[in-house]
């Protein structure tokens, strides 16, 4: 079966479903956690097995709308909770068994294309960026915000060389008016980059990237996801991540390959504390897996998709801040106050 089929009409096209489901198996059964449940492309696809159970997660409330399809037509096989997935302790507690663990990082299709929410530099509408669950929105960010913390969330979050040019124009611009549309800020970024001819990337895209990221603290929100899945998983239980920028990648990059190397040293050298501790992954496959080219002639949005899965050994969990080591940098910036 082509798990792709018949999705033309579909609000939110499940990025690289085929291959989720040929690395989780759903049709030997199991229960599976989906943290980033959106229409639930994922979830459906697995429930479309028997034996198959699915808890979800999505901390935009809209998503409710689809998770109750789904609960109607598999009421004791389908659960879902509007939270973080940074909340996941509370399955930890439970002691559930998942036979896997998904992540389908950053933002929905339903999210983009409502100018409401204001994820969009291509449409008007208020400044919100908010997916849920959030202590303030974008307009708060661009309206409150110092220069130079502005500048900082840009270049950071955005990997924007321009970000003191923009953050510049933004704090020019407020002296006279709230910036309050996303219209307005596309238009005050464009007035503060360089022109560069012949380029297909909006002007706008790496400040928007970089305001969401920080509305949504998703560096945090990943790693925090990370540790809760690890601490949930047991033998043999999958961790997949698929991701869409490269900040995102490379912290999953490095939590992969931290929680599978091995940390036997010589006994003649001192060893840390982490380095007596097993490993807790095991990388069957260590290369990114990438969208094919008919899903991304299909879906457009598919074609930065990044796809990493691990497969956790019993070794019990210990938790490590080699991430916030390594990335002091951007669990910094996503922690100044607005
Ligand atoms: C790319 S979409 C997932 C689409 C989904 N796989 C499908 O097939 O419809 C990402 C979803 O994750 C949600 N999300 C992002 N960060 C989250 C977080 N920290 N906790 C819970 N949900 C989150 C967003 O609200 C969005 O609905």
């Amino acid at each position: 079966m082509n798990a792709t089929m018949g999705l033309e009409n579909v609000d939110h096209y499940p990025v690289m479903l085929d291959q989720i489901l040929s690395i989780i198996s759903p049709q030997h059964g199991g229960m599976f956690i989906d943290c980033t449940f959106g229409a639930g492309g994922y979830s459906k696809a697995i429930l479309k097995y028997p034996n198959t159970e699915v808890i979800a997660i999505d901390r935009d409330k809209n998503s409710e709308k689809y998770a109750k399809e789904i609960s109607t037509k598999h009421p004791s096989r389908f659960k879902f909770i509007n939270t973080k997935f940074s909340n996941l302790e509370e399955m930890i507690k439970k002691n559930l068994e998942p036979k896997a663990i998904i992540f389908d990082l950053g933002f929905s299709s339903m999210q983009i294309n409502d100018s409401k929410r204001g994820f969009s530099f291509q449409k008007k509408g208020p400044l919100d960026m908010r997916m849920g669950i959030n202590n303030f929105s974008a307009k708060d960010v661009v309206n409150n915000m110092s220069e130079s913390d502005l500048a900082q969330i840009i270049k950071n979050f955005g990997d924007e060389k321009e970000g003191k040019k923009i953050a510049n124009k933004i704090i020019n611009f407020r002296k006279k008016n709230l910036i309050n549309t996303s219209e307005q800020l596309s238009l005050i970024v464009k007035s503060a980059k360089r022109k560069v001819f012949n380029s297909k990337i909006n002007p706008s895209t790496k400040t928007f990237q970089a305001l969401r990221i920080f509305v949504n603290k998703e560096i945090s929100e990943l790693k925090k996801g990370l540790d809760a899945a690890t601490r949930i998983l047991k033998d043999n239980g999958i961790l997949i991540v698929v991701n869409f920028h490269s900040i995102e990648d490379k912290i999953i990059k490095s939590f992969f390959r931290f929680y599978s190397e091995s940390k036997s040293v010589s006994r003649h050298i001192p060893i840390k504390e982490d380095n007596k501790k097993g490993i807790l992954y095991n990388l069957t496959q260590k290369k990114i897996i990438r969208p094919k080219d008919k899903e991304i002639k299909e879906n457009n949005r598919s074609r930065s998709a990044k796809l990493r899965f691990a497969i956790r050994t019993s070794n019990k969990f210990y938790y490590s801040n080699k991430t916030e080591e390594l990335f002091k940098k951007y669990f910094e910036v996503e922690s100044i106050n607005i």
